[in-house]
């Protein structure tokens, strides 16, 4: 079974084929950065419409690097939220379309459990159950999973989400959107011990909570001299102290859910899954506490086509066939699906 991937969630069109015998045979990504960049934030808008410009052209790019037509196709998969509602609306319309044309099923994924599923991607992948850490610009959850489909999410964020709390503080500190990448590489050349930021909810549960550290953040800069933000060492040592404090939180959250469910394999994605102190960091604890930790490559922990397709064909029981239903869900919580037989 082919299955064509559509993403649109976001500000990254994403697009996909997934061959059930050959793994995946293409993929392509069109990122709106420049687009939203001298905003300092997506611009739901603006990402719509640029979806609507870039999906087709993509869908014909991924064809001609799979060296299929569209009749190849077996089904459509798209996100169909949580996400901005404009831009899951162009690819659940693009899906919806091209899948009554050609007769086969559109898929609704749940972007959320596309991540969960995308370290299923990569040689070695994990097998269920595990336990999750979904650290993206929205979301920062431990979940449980039972198997496909049987999610318990045992960890939440409070206020901000991981990603939200790099881009917000990658702001404070004067660097170009998206802010996370950007505060990573920064912080390369900081020293981290220099700022004691807090570590909010250390040892207590496994919630999360990063607005104070933020609000932390904001408080050292405001004590520095007006010109501190012209001083690269600071912002780099800031840049460090505030990612030390953030992956410190997610490593001990992740490792008490490991203890807390008896869990033994560790499956991180999202964006923030991508940071390299995260992966190492995790990497050490798994070793230290006797668990497997296992991430997609970094292009797969960000936004991209490839895990919808991948996610699409775990759900492909669940397609509605006849008349087309469009899905654009821009809440959708993750414990709401249901597991799949
Ligand atoms: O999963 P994703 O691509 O989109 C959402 O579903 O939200 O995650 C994007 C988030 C952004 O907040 C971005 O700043 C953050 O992931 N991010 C990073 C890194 N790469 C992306 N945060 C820290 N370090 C990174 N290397
Ligand atoms: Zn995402």
């Amino acid at each position: 079974m082919r299955v064509l991937g559509i993403e649109t969630s976001c500000d990254e069109t994403g697009i996909a084929i997934y061959d059930s015998d050959r793994g995946l045979l293409a993929e392509v990504l069109f990122s709106q950065i420049d687009t939203h960049a001298r905003f300092g934030g997506v611009v739901p808008e603006l990402a719509s419409r640029d979806h609507i410009a870039r999906t087709a052209p993509l869908i014909t790019d991924v064809l001609g690097d799979a060296g299929l037509a569209l009749t190849d196709l077996d089904a459509i998969a798209y996100t169909a939220g949580p996400g901005l509602v404009g831009a899951l609306m162009v690819g659940g319309c693009v899906a919806g379309s091209l899948a009554y044309a050609l007769g086969v099923p559109a898929i609704p994924v749940h972007h959320m459990e596309a991540h969960l599923l995308a370290a299923r991607l990569e040689e070695d992948p994990p097998e269920f159950p595990f336990v999750a850490l979904l650290v993206s610009g929205g979301h920062s959850m431990l979940v449980e999973v039972a198997g496909l489909g049987a999610y318990h999410t045992i960890g939440n964020t409070l206020d901000d989400a991981a990603g939200e709390a790099f881009d917000k503080v990658a702001r404070l500190l004067d660097l170009p959107y998206p802010g996370g990448p950007a505060l990573a590489q920064l912080a390369e050349s900081g020293n981290e011990s220099r700022f004691d930021f807090p570590r909010p909810m250390k040892g207590r549960g496994l919630d999360f909570s990063f607005s104070g550290l933020k609000t932390a953040v904001r408080l050292q800069l405001e004590s520095e001299s007006e010109t501190a933000i012209e001083d690269t060492a600071l912002r780099a040592d800031i840049a460090a102290s505030f990612q030390a404090a953030v992956v410190d939180s997610l490593v001990d959250k992740s490792t008490l859910a490991m203890q807390d469910t008896g869990q033994t394999r560790l499956v991180v994605s999202g964006g923030v899954g991508a940071n390299a102190s995260l992966r190492r960091q995790l990497r050490e604890a798994g070793e230290r506490h006797h668990f497997q930790v296992y991430y997609p490559r970094p292009g797969f922990c960000t936004d991209n086509g490839a895990m919808i397709a991948y996610a699409g064909w775990c759900r492909r029981g669940t397609a509605a066939s006849g008349a087309p239903q469009i899905q654009a869900r821009p809440r959708w919580p993750l414990d709401e699906l249901t597991a799949v037989p």
